[in-house]
C-alpha cells in the first residue's frame, strides 16, 4: 500500500493536519512534542486499524474537542481508497472506505499492514517476555485474522478461568467447570502455538542475516521460541499439540488450585534472543541492543512483504538518534524499499534519503520541501 495523503481534525494535537506524501521515503520532522508521534500513530491507525499506544478510542480524541476526524488517502492494489475515520466521546468509531459505512478495517488490514519502530521497542531485547509475545501476536494478527479471533478468545478464557480459580475457595462448584475452560485453552493455545513457532523460527533466519550485516559481520543473532515445557516440536499440526497441551494442564490442575493462578499455556510463551550464543537480554550492550530489536523489525517488515506481496509501510520513530553515521546510514538504505516515515528532531542523516521531508509544528504539516 502507498498512502498518498492524510487529512486529520482533533486527533491528538493534530488540530487541523494536511498533509500529501511520498511513495519512497518521508521525513517527518520537529522540536519535541509538535506531533511527530501522533502522526505516525494516525498513519498506524488508519492502515490497521489499531492504535500502537492508546489504550481507548477517546484517548486519541483531543484533549479539547468532542471528536475526531480523519481521511487518509491511499493506493492498495493498484485501488484508490479514501478511509474516513470519525471518533466520538459520545459514541463508538465510525468508519467509512470509499463513502461506504463498514464495521472495521478489514478491507484495508487484509491487505495492507504497518510495521512500526519506536523506542519502547528496546523492551523486545531488555524487558520481560511481554513484548516479544506482543510482537509475535501483533505480526500474527496483520497477516491471519484468524489468529487474531483465536487470540482474543485465549485471553478471555484465560481471564474466565483466572477468575474460578481465584473464587473457588468461597464457590468450590465453579470447579466444575474447568474442564471445559481447560478444553478450551488447549485448543485454542495449540493454534497459537503452531502459528508462533512458524514465524518465530522465519524471523530468526531474516533477522540474523540483517543483523550480520548491521554489525559488519561480527555479531550473530538468533531467536529460539520457548513455549509449555512438554512441546518439543511447537511447529507440530494444532491436532498434535491440542493433546499434550491438554494432558499437561490436568497434570497441573491440583497444583493451579492451590496457587489459585493458572499456571502453565501459550500465555507464558516467550523468544529468546541471542547474540554470538548469549542471552541478549542479560548480556546485549546499548548498541547491540538498538541493532538487535531494529534487525528483527526490519525482519518483520520482509516476512510481511513476502506474505502480502508488497513491502508494508514502515513507520520509523526517532530511531537514528543514538545510531552512529553507519548503523544510521545501513538502516536508511535498507529501509528505503517501500513507503517509509521517519521522524526526527533535526534533519541529519535522513535528509540525503528523504524523498519528501514534512516540517511539523504544533501538530500542523507546514508546507513542504524537497
Ligand atoms: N489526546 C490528546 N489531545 C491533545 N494533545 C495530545 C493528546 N495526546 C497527546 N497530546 C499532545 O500532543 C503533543 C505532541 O505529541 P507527540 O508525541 O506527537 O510529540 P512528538 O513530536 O513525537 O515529540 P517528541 O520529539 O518529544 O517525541 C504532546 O504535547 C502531547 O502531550
Ligand atoms: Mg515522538
Amino acid at each position: 500500500m502507498i498512502i498518498s495523503g492524510i487529512e486529520a481534525e482533533g486527533f491528538r494535537n493534530l488540530s487541523s493536519l494536511r498533509a500529501e506524501f511520498d511513495g519512497g521515503v518521508n521525513v517527518i520532522v520537529g522540536p519535541n512534542g509538535q506531533g511527530k508521534t501522533n502522526l505516525l500513530e494516525a498513519l498506524y491507525y488508519m492502515t490497521t486499524g489499531r492504535s500502537f499506544r492508546a489504550r481507548s478510542e477517546a484517548e486519541m480524541i483531543s484533549f479539547t474537542a468532542d471528536g475526531a476526524l480523519v481521511t487518509m488517502r491511499a493506493r492498495l492494489s493498484d485501488r484508490e481508497k479514501e478511509i474516513k475515520l470519525e471518533l466520538s466521546r459520545q459514541s463508538r468509531r465510525k468508519i467509512w472506505i470509499n463513502g461506504v459505512r463498514r464495521k472495521n478495517m478489514d478491507e484495508i488490514s487484509e491487505h495492507a499492514a504497518a510495521v512500526l519502530f519506536c523506542p519502547d521497542d528496546l523492551h523486545i531485547v531488555k524487558a520481560g517476555s511481554s513484548p516479544r509475545r506482543r510482537l509475535m501476536d501483533s505480526a500474527l494478527s496483520q497477516i491471519y485474522p484468524r489468529y487474531s479471533s483465536d487470540l482474543q478468545a485465549y485471553g478471555k478464557t484465560l481471564e474466565g478461568k483466572s477468575r474460578i480459580l481465584r473464587d473457588s475457595a468461597e464457590k468450590p462448584r465453579l470447579l466444575e467447570l474447568i474442564d471445559e475452560y481447560d478444553d478450551r485453552l488447549a485448543a485454542l493455545g495449540a493454534r497459537l502455538i503452531h502459528y508462533r513457532a512458524r514465524y518465530a523460527r522465519r524471523l530468526s533466519e531474516i533477522a540474523s542475516g540483517i543483523h550480520r550485516d548491521f554489525s559488519g559481520g561480527k555479531e550473530e543473532l538468533e531467536i529460539i521460541y520457548r513455549t509449555v515445557s512438554v512441546i518439543d516440536d511447537p511447529s507440530m499440526r494444532p491436532a498434535e499439540l491440542y493433546p499434550l497441551l491438554l494432558d499437561r494442564l490436568r497434570q497441573l490442575r491440583a497444583a493451579e488450585r492451590a496457587a489459585m493462578q493458572c499456571l502453565s499455556g501459550a500465555h507464558k510463551d516467550d523468544l529468546e534472543i541471542l547474540i554470538n550464543g548469549r542471552s541478549a537480554k542479560k548480556f546485549a550492550s546499548q548498541g547491540q541492543t538498538r541493532t538487535a530489536a531494529l534487525s528483527v523489525k526490519l525482519a518483520e517488515r520482509d516476512i510481511f512483504t513476502q506474505v502480502m506481496g508488497e513491502p508494508p509501510i514502515l513507520l520509523l520513530d526517532d530511531v537514528l538518534s543514538e545510531l552512529d553515521e553507519d548503523r544510521q546510514s545501513f538502516i536508511l538504505n535498507r529501509s528505503a524499499r517501500g513507503q517509509v516515515f521517519i521522524t526526527c528532531c533535526s534533519l541529519d542523516r535522513s535528509s540525503g534519503f528523504a524523498e519528501r521531508i514534512l516540517p511539523i509544528y504544533e501538530g500542523r504539516v507546514d508546507g513542504e520541501s524537497v
